[in-house]
């Protein structure tokens, strides 16, 4: 269900990816906001100032941007947590919905212009009790008490050879916030303003981890998983490797329309 409704851009992808041709490491913007993190007061104990500015740099060690604003939105609205879970939650999650993948005989390779290229998904709701509090763990972090969420977890399996084009999940299916597990093999998110292709930032998202996705990222940007051939982070290939994404979103507000 949640596939047909996404918002395509048809000819983003070719714009994206020449944005991030010929930079290098050295480009790297340091988050600006940091310097507003160090209070007075925590300067003047005993932790150096180099040692908590390495600290918050390391902290969002998943993003590389050379644009400030974005990299201040990304802090706030882009959240990934390494190592959220274990590899045995990994392999809970993975042996439950690779049981019912594997009725979906082959990977879909749609049309060009169509939002998800060599995958299958299905959508679930009655997850086993060893997958529930490891799916509760998300939903309790991603989710305010009281936010009404949507019942059915979405699991997308990417193949090897799979990518996701740049996309803004449709705004009538799905409320502020996306949130991700990731399980199998390290990927590349990058995200552009719907606007100004200028504005660009890659996520790196390893397995194990989990991003939270939410309100200006969600909404003013793509987001798409890179192919093969374009999958770097800091210049560095991130070989694409079979992917399964196990995402929890919230209900859209009730008035709102595509
Ligand atoms: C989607 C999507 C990202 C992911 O299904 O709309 O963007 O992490 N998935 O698999
Ligand atoms: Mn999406």
């Amino acid at each position: 269900m949640l596939l047909r409704t996404l918002i395509r851009y048809k000819h983003a992808q070719e714009r994206c990816a020449m944005v991030l041709f010929g930079r290098n490491r050295s480009d790297f913007v340091s988050c600006p906001p940091i310097v507003t993190l160090i209070t007075r007061q925590q300067t003047t104990q005993t932790t150096g100032i180099a040692e908590l500015l390495q600290n918050e740099l390391s902290k969002f060690s998943y993003l590389h941007c050379h644009v400030p604003e974005v990299v201040q939105v990304c802090q706030r609205d882009m959240l990934v947590h390494e190592n959220f879970i274990t590899e045995e939650e990994e392999q809970i999650l993975f042996e439950e919905v690779e049981s019912k993948l594997k009725r979906h005989l082959r990977y879909e390779y749609d049309h060009w212009d169509d939002a998800i290229h060599g995958y299958k998904e299905i959508e679930r709701s009655d997850w086993s009790d060893q997958s529930q509090p490891i799916l509760q763990r998300v939903r309790r972090l991603a989710f305010p008490p009281g936010v009404p969420q949507l019942h059915l977890v979405h699991v997308l399996d990417l193949a090897k050879d799979g990518w996701i084009k740049p996309h803004v999940d449709s705004v009538k299916f799905a409320g502020n916030t996306i949130a991700g597990l990731s399980l199998l093999s390290p990927c590349v998110m990058r995200l552009v303003h719907n606007d100004n292709k200028a504005w660009v930032a890659d996520v790196l998202l390893k397995p194990r981890s989990l991003y939270i996705m939410r309100d200006a990222i969600r909404y003013d940007y793509t987001h798409e998983i890179l192919k093969t051939e374009e999958s770097k982070f800091h210049g560095e290939e991130v070989p694409r490797n079979r992917r399964i994404s196990v995402i929890c979103r919230n209900e859209p507000p009730t008035s709102t329309t595509d």
